[in-house]
């Protein structure tokens, strides 16, 4: 079966048809009321000077809901109360778990979205802030790609800038062999070469020039840049395979790759009278924020900036990727820097009409204290330093789920206390909880398997649904008798809005509403095992609680996967 439109979807069309509006579908604030309202009623009535039970009233007489729901209740002042009828839920179910993507829907029209992240910088090890940003970066990208639009991640690491002038020059200086360095001995080499510029005026003179061979070729220099290049690219790659994500050295786009094009940013930005020659520097004010610093395109040295390649980036990416929607996944306090580049690159028409360019903040990882996240050496933690501390407690597959899930599921504004203990627990709201909740529910299957009781999924849809009608549909007559007790009504509703809640975090660009929505799901999962017994019971009722129980095991799997976070079979 391919995934069909999601129930709230169906609902939601079949209802704005009623009402000729918006019909405000949520989920029912209390299971008692069913399983979603829509509350319309109460507005357009507002608007229209009327008795809003009365326009609640039309809009149930005029909402052709069959074989979807239960007749529509009107409660209160004009809600509409929904009840899914059983064999729409099932149906779904089914649907969901012969379906491979657990019925995500495919987007209407598939978008081309860039996705910058990770993006650490050469001969400086990578900061929380590059953790944080690959993990959220690579969870976006699954999700996007899941819901079929064609996803560029674009690496833009820091391989270029002055910084590189001052490190050749040291390694020059001290003879070192580039090819013997690893990313340690680079960043040890950088803060050498940092304390050799402030003291050292003719060390400071041969950087400087050392800048101008780097940017004009000169081959020695180009050599050991690009060494230093392949020392940190083995490092990064060392710690995207450690955390599972899917970057690779194709999505590499570093800084470096948009230097020839930053003339014509700056002679184009000047052309179109957007930038100005202030103090020597080239800026852009911004007219719309009087008070602002202006963006710098270009030092009064001549020299380019991080805003320059910025803006060079979102040409190249618009104009020889093709993007539609660019995604920028970097800390909070970049906030304003991407305001100005935007803002910069839409006056100049680089960032034309339905090409739109968002900017996915977050915050920081705090330690114990609540203070910024520091080694005892009072160094910023490194990845390697974080996973080690959750693998104390955890093994690696569950440890590096434990990281990603404390990173995923906090809202992506707030800060957050790195706490080991607690989020490798397989209790809470805690990746391993859900790895754990995964593995449960293979469990149950596979003791059924070992029974003899095992169900094979499509001879037991057949089973629960009969013979396929002539219209193409599954009589679910059958399917009306079973799963009725509370507890699988839950989980059964809880199923159906998976594919809701991937189409949300798509548009959002907020993973922890995903994590929210899988945490509920494996609790309702906990609750449906205590109320209703799988394998002690019989008939029929086995086989559709089995069937449950493949289908959550689907969806769970599914949910994790798009959060990066592998579901072993067994803990
Ligand atoms: N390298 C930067 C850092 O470590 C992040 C770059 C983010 N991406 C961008 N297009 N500016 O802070």
């Amino acid at each position: 079966m391919s995934p069909m439109p999601s129930l709230y979807s169906q609902l939601y069309d079949r209802l704005a048809a009623a009402a000729g509006a918006d019909p405000e579908l949520k989920p029912a604030s209390r299971p008692a009321f069913g399983h979603y309202q829509a509350n319309a009623a109460l507005r357009l009535a507002h608007e229209r000077g009327q008795n809003p039970r009365q326009v609640a009233a039309e809009i149930v007489a005029a909402a052709d809901v069959t074989g979807l729901c239960e007749p529509l209740e009107i409660a209160g002042p004009g809600f509409i109360n929904i009840r899914l009828t059983r064999s729409a839920l099932a149906q779904m179910m089914a649907a969901q778990m012969t379906d491979p993507a657990a019925g995500i829907e495919p987007v209407a029209t598939p978008q081309q979205v860039v996705v910058d992240y990770s993006a650490p910088n050469v001969a400086k090890p990578m900061h929380v802030g590059n953790l944080r940003s690959t993990i959220i970066g690579d969870c976006l990208v699954r999700v996007l790609r899941a819901q079929g639009h064609s996803v560029k991640p674009q690496n833009h690491i820091g391989d270029w800038g002055t910084q590189f002038g001052m490190l050749v020059e040291q390694i020059i200086d001290d003879q070192v062999d580039v090819a013997s360095l690893d990313l340690n001995a680079s960043v040890a080499l950088y803060r050498q070469a940092q304390a050799h510029f402030k003291a050292d005026p003719a060390f400071a003179d041969a950087s400087r020039r050392r800048v101008v061979a780097l940017q004009s070729g000169d081959p020695q220099t180009r050599a050991i840049w690009q060494a230093l290049i392949e020392v940190s690219k083995i490092s990064f790659n060392r710690a995207y395979r450690r955390l599972g994500v899917l970057l690779t050295d194709d999505d590499l786009a570093g800084e470096s790759i948009y230097n020839d094009l930053l003339p014509a940013v700056a002679a184009d930005l000047t052309a179109a009278g957007i930038a100005v020659r202030d103090q020597g520097a080239l800026v852009v004010f911004d007219p719309d924020q009087p008070d602002d610093a202006p963006l710098i395109v270009q030092k009064s040295d001549g020299g380019f900036g991080y805003a320059a390649t910025d803006l060079a980036a979102i040409r190249y990416r618009v104009d020889q990727l093709h993007a539609n929607r660019l995604i920028y996944v970097v800390g909070i306090p970049q906030t304003h820097h991407f305001q100005q580049v935007f803002a910069t690159a839409r006056r100049a028409g680089w960032l034309p009409e339905g090409v739109t360019a968002e900017h996915v903040g977050f915050g920081s990882v705090l330690g114990p204290d609540g203070k910024m996240f520091k080694t005892r050496q009072g160094q910023a933690v490194s990845l390697d330093s974080l996973l080690d501390d959750a693998e104390q407690v955890a093994a690696p597959d569950v440890a590096v789920a434990a990281v990603k899930y404390a990173d995923l599921s906090n809202s992506l504004h707030k800060d957050y206390v790195f706490d080991s203990e607690r989020m490798t627990a397989t209790t809470g709201n805690t990746g391993p909880y859900l790895q754990y909740a995964h593995a449960r529910a293979n469990q149950i299957l596979r003791k059924a398997e070992a029974w003899g009781v095992g169900v094979d999924p499509s001879a037991a849809l057949t089973l629960l649904f009969g013979a396929t009608t002539t219209d193409g549909g599954p009589d679910t007559a059958l399917a009306d008798g079973v799963l009725t007790e509370p507890a699988e009504d839950a989980l059964l509703l809880a199923l159906s809005r998976f594919p809701d809640i991937v189409a949300e975090v798509g548009h959002s660009l907020q993973p922890h509403r995903l994590c929210v929505y899988l945490f509920d799901l494996a609790t309702a999962m906990s609750a449906f095992y205590e109320q209703c017994p799988v394998l002690k019971a019989e008939g029929l009722t086995r086989t559709s609680r089995l069937l449950l129980c493949a289908a959550v095991k689907q969806v769970l799997a599914q949910g994790l996967d798009l959060l990066g976070i592998v579901a072993p079979d067994r803990m």
